[in-house]
């Protein structure tokens, strides 16, 4: 199917450059779908592969994963999809048998990829997706809102993967794009107070605008803030959003006596952590990763878009034409107060 037909796509094709240039559209199987896409968002793991700081060795690639767009043609045993329909989907190809894959932890799997890391992503017109991965969306939501499922999943996991409910109290450190998610998730979920600490000011003044209780700038200022705003017992939960070690040092710092640390932002990988282990069993204090949006995140994530839970203001402006990718990504460093980028393929 399509063997001639060619598209339009953005090759990363060594870190630093993208060639935007006709490709073979992507065969799919009995079981995939072709997707044609719509709009697709810049992730930090795309900014990663782009300086050459991830996946490397991947090249040359079609990155690109937090797209939305319409079916375009379906496999020969696809039968619960159709051609048309708006979709998003689920980027973690596992085995779909493993204990991992059914307990939805599918990056365990030992035969996982992922669309646009780790295989050609949607930086294009096109994208093959397996159907069972494929996501369903109501036409009428925005496609600069539908692009935005799975970071939005992202922060939907971790809320739940850490357990975060009514009236905890958390401290997210970052307000980065993923940060200022994670502030808007844990209003969702009835955290409360809810602290953000980044040295940037403008990243701050978003948190408080995505509804923070508390901003602090002052590394210096950061545990008395949350002793204040806990009645000095410390934080129910922190989330670490930035991926520094040292401040992961520090997130075991501010939890109460009894609290949790999400472990969420993406270090080296040789980083690690000292933990006290007497006082963590003594404490009973926890820690919880969270790592990607996979199956049920997705779908709840959509849901909170659909029925706009989400304010997407702030991640909607600073939208490019795929033929623009290389000034989109040159141009960040410029534009940090878009807390998010998009490309419009079609
Ligand atoms: N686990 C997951 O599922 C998952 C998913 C998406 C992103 N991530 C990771 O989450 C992290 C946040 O993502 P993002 O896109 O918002 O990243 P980002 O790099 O765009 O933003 C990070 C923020 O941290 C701030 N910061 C940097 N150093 C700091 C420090 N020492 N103290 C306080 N603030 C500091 C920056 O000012 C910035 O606002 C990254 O590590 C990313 O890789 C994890
Ligand atoms: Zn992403
Ligand atoms: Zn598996």
């Amino acid at each position: 199917m399509n063997a001639q037909r060619t598209m339009t796509a953005a090759v990363l094709v060594e870190p630093g450059k993208f060639e935007v240039k006709q490709v073979a559209i992507p065969r799919i199987g009995p079981n995939d779908v072709l997707v044609k896409v719509s709009q697709i968002g810049i992730c930090g793991t795309d900014i990663h592969m782009f300086h050459g700081r991830y996946a490397a060795d991947a090249l040359p690639l079609i990155p690109g994963h937090e797209f939305c767009g319409t079916i375009d043609a379906v496999g020969s045993d696809v039968t619960h999809l159709s051609v048309g329909t708006t979709v998003v989907a689920d980027i973690n190809i596992g085995c779909g048998n493993c204990y991992w894959c059914r307990r939805n932890e599918v990056l365990n799997c030992a035969e996982v990829s992922q669309i646009g890391i780790g295989r050609d992503g949607a930086f294009a017109e096109y994208v093959a997706v397996p159907a069972r991965l494929v996501i369903p969306a109501p036409a009428e939501v925005a496609p600069e809102v539908l692009a935005l499922t799975e970071p939005v999943g992202c922060v939907v996991r971790a809320a739940k993967k850490a357990g975060i409910g009514v009236g905890d109290s958390v401290v997210v450190l970052g307000a980065g794009p993923i940060g200022n998610l994670h502030v808007q998730m844990m209003r969702l979920v009835g955290a409360a107070p809810i602290i953000v600490f980044d040295l940037s000011t403008s990243r701050c003044e978003a948190a408080l605008a995505a509804g923070a209780d508390v901003i602090v700038t002052d590394p210096a200022k950061l545990k008395d803030a949350v002793l204040a705003a806990t009645d000095g017992v410390g934080a129910d939960f922190v989330i670490e959003s930035v991926g520094n070690a040292r401040l992961y040092s520090t997130a075991f710092d501010l939890i109460r006596k009894g609290g949790h640390v999400s472990f969420f932002g993406i270090t080296g990988p040789q980083d690690t952590v000292d933990l006290p282990i007497l006082g963590t069993v003594l404490h009973e204090n926890g820690l919880k990763g969270s790592v990607a949006a996979m199956g049920e995140d997705m779908y709840q994530a959509l849901k909170l878009l659909t029925h706009q839970r989400f304010d997407v203001k702030a991640f909607t402006g600073a939208v490019f034409p795929l033929a623009e990718i290389q000034e989109a990504f040159e141009s960040l460093p410029k534009r940090s107060n878009d807390l998010k980028t998009q490309l419009r393929v079609s």
